[in-house]
């Protein structure tokens, strides 16, 4: 056992790497040999921990799992050309993280446990961060209630905790998107702006009857009128019209402010196109293609990275493109990732090295 200012570490004692492959992941099976527990009580945070992945000892009934107070992010470390591990934008997740846990009545979590305690885990199992193309460590904070009271009240009790998961690409083939005009995930003064566990849980009574009909994901829109595109599945939606990208403006409260999606945006506005965040309309979407100008659809996430869409439903109509030919999504695609693996200068300062 190992003493690191106030966190205790306990090493495993055996690496589960010596049982897998970090080659051809799939996405989020796989999880490395240590794991981060912290826990919110009598108002501080305590019990800081890095030890072996292994079980929870809950009770039947956790607040959690009753009223879902759980949030969560993704995070994603890579291998430089010179084998150095850096976390690409983990800052903006922890930022990102408080402001869900604010909306879910959930205490913040400090800036030293999160970011401190992810460093040390990662630093602990960076052998588990894959070398190879299209991979990476996938980094899941997440928070959740832990009162054994099933009163429905904010929790007085919460664990905070830290898993990795080396991973494979999310969506690995072009996608055919459904675009959703009758189940909602998000309204305005609701929580689609915060990463909550319920969120992604709520998606998927919709997001199976498009899998019904030969759909990967849905694209949502607007609760109101269903006219506005939102957001796709687990990504950020942009549509590239001639020289412009368009992507839905965060104003509403109700899309996730992706990462993924705030960097895609400084890059396609430094290769040259011009970026728009505002409302669009799926009619807007429909008459661009009609004209020949809507030439690219793709999502962007964390998990997802940049993935491309080959089909769009929208009412009666399919609009099809051709994946082989998207030199702004493949383009953007390359270079995130060449960032990423330190093969492209970070001039930005996206990376936090380990
Ligand atoms: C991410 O991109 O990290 C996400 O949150 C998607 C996840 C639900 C797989």
């Amino acid at each position: 056992m190992i003493d690191v200012l106030d966190m205790k570490i306990t090493l495993a004692q055996r690496s589960k790497l010596q049982d897998i492959s970090l080659d051809h992941l799939p996405f989020g099976k796989y999880f490395s040999d240590h794991m981060l527990e912290a826990d919110y009580e009598n108002g501080e945070w305590k019990n800081v921990e890095i030890k072996p992945y292994q079980p929870l000892l809950l009770e039947p009934s956790l607040a959690a799992l009753h009223y879902g107070q759980a949030i969560f992010e993704g995070i994603k470390a890579y291998r430089d050309q010179q084998g150095n591990a850096a976390i690409f934008r983990p800052l903006d997740n922890f930022k990102r993280f408080n402001i869900s846990a604010e909306r879910m009545q959930m205490p913040a979590v400090p800036e030293e446990i999160f970011m401190e305690g992810m460093r040390q885990l990662i630093k602990i199992d960076q052998d588990w961060i894959p070398a190879i193309a299209d991979h990476s460590l996938y980094i899941r904070p997440f928070m959740f209630s832990s009162d054994h009271v099933i009163g429905v009240k904010p929790s007085e009790s919460y664990k905070f905790m830290i898993i990795l998961s080396p991973t494979g690409p999310y969506y690995i083939a072009p996608m055919r998107i459904y675009v959703e005009e009758k189940f909602v995930r998000a309204a305005p003064g609701g929580v689609g702006y915060a990463k909550a566990a319920g969120n992604y849980g709520a998606a998927m009574y919709a997001t199976a009857h498009a899998k019904k009909q030969g759909y990967d994901q849905v694209l949502w829109t607007d609760a109101f009128e269903h006219k506005y595109a939102q957001e796709i599945g687990t990504m950020n939606v942009f549509f590239i019209i001639g020289n412009t990208a368009v992507t839905p403006d965060l104003s509403s409260g109700t899309i996730l402010a992706g990462i993924t999606r705030d960097s895609a945006i400084t890059m396609l506005r430094e290769a040259g196109l011009t970026v728009e965040e505002r409302p669009i309309s799926m009619d807007e979407v429909s008459a661009a293609y009609d004209a020949g100008k809507l030439t690219e659809v793709f999502g962007t996430g964390t998990a997802a990275t940049v993935s491309l869409i080959k089909e769009l439903k929208f009412k009666e109509k399919i609009m099809f493109f051709d994946t082989n030919n998207t030199p702004v999504s493949s383009g953007l695609k390359k270079n995130m990732a060449d960032i990423k693996e330190g093969k492209l200068p970070d001039t930005h300062g996206w990376l936090y090295k380990i």
